[in-house]
């Protein structure tokens, strides 16, 4: 089901809305405090996006910088995959409006759907489609407005979450970070523990489902806590044993950004030192499918990774979903 590739991430780029709300300002609207908040996620502040900002607005910036990085022409891009689990509406898909505003050829374009595993998904799928060899260079976005299905009066839930983008330009190439291999995995036994249940075929909107508040996100955090160092540990230990490589091989982890204490008990797992884990929740929350293209932006920005390193990306959502990807730096 894995493979080793040879694609490449030629750019990146990342784009959040310029509203920054803090802990101490949703304390005024639920009964919480910067000092819960911070002590069990580790998250100071989110970015939140304005009425007037879509997904496939703040997915134009991240693909706007992902491009002009890459020094690619937009001309050369064949394949658009958005990943998001807020659309900016049910179809068409966020991935067309984007190919339109980025003036793009008419190329193949649609949105994949893993939650915040969503941009590893939507890398393993480019990288497979650009093996086939039917494609040539792929824009891979992660976006989200998560505002858009937050319950602002659900203290549980509101203080977790942001808003942003982030996005790759992958292709074949003999330079840039190399994307070494994949595993995806997904179990929908419990779809429950996470999930917005109106809206769609089961449950479509009415009265009722809006008097329910069934539009918003609803979490049991206590068991997607578990659920998801278990399945990041396995998902880790797996990509690096198909490679047959050994925890103590890995020079970088960007995990996916949903709380300080996940990130610190998978490090305790892995027996990789924290110090080895990108993390920038603490100005983000959990951006969801944005969460991991953000903080690779970020990271490389800042000159973190060096040639030859070894990274892991490694990523859980609802679904539930995993990913981690492997990338030589
Ligand atoms: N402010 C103050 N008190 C709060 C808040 C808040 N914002 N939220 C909950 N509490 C209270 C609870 O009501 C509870 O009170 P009680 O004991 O009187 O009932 C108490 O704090 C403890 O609640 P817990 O849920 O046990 O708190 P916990 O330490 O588990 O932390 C948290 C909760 C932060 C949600 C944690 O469970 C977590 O991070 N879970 C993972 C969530 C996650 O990663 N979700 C993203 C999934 S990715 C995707 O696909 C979108």
């Amino acid at each position: 089901m894995n493979s080793s590739c040879t694609t490449r991430i030629l750019g990146l780029g990342s784009h959040v809305p310029s509203l920054v709300v803090d802990n101490q300002s949703l304390s005024k609207s639920v009964e919480t405090s910067d000092e819960w908040i911070l002590s069990r996620t580790g998250i100071r502040e989110r970015r939140i996006a304005n009425e007037d900002e879509s997904t496939s607005d703040l997915a134009l910036g991240a693909a706007q910088q992902a491009l002009s990085s890459s020094g690619i022409s937009p001309s050369r891009i064949d394949l658009v995959i958005v990943a998001t689990i807020t659309p900016d509406m049910a179809f068409p898909s966020t991935a067309c409006l984007l190919q339109h505003k980025l003036g793009l050829r008419k190329v193949a374009s649609f949105d994949l759907e893993a939650a915040c595993s969503g941009f590893l998904y939507a890398l393993d799928v480019a990288d497979a489609m650009l093996a086939s060899g039917r494609y040539n260079i792929a824009l891979v976005v992660g976006a989200e407005k998560m505002s858009s299905i937050i319950d602002w009066e659900d203290r549980t839930t509101c203080v977790l979450f942001g808003d942003g983008a982030g996005a790759a330009v992958v292709g074949k190439s003999r330079e840039g970070p190399q994307l070494l291999g994949f595993r995806c995995g997904a179990d929908g036994a419990n779809p429950e523990l996470l999930y917005q249940p109106a809206g769609g075929s089961k449950s479509p909107a009415c009265s009722a489902t809006l008097e329910s508040r069934g539009h918003y996100l609803k979490m049991n955090g206590r068991e997607i806590f578990k659920s998801a160092v278990r399945v990041m540990e396995m998902a880790t230990r797996e990509l690096l044993e198909q490679h047959e490589l050994e925890a103590s091989q890995v020079d970088h982890v960007i995990p996916h950004q949903a709380n300080v204490r996940i990130v610190e008990s998978l490090a305790n797992r892995l027996e990789i030192p924290l110090e080895k884990f990108y993390c920038n929740l603490e100005h983000h929350g959990n951006t969801s499918a944005a969460s991991i293209p953000l903080a690779l932006d970020e990271a490389s920005k800042q000159g973190i990774f060096k040639q030859g390193e070894l990274g892991v990306l490694v990523a859980f959502g609802a679904g539930l979903t995993w990913s981690a990807t492997l990338v030589r730096f």
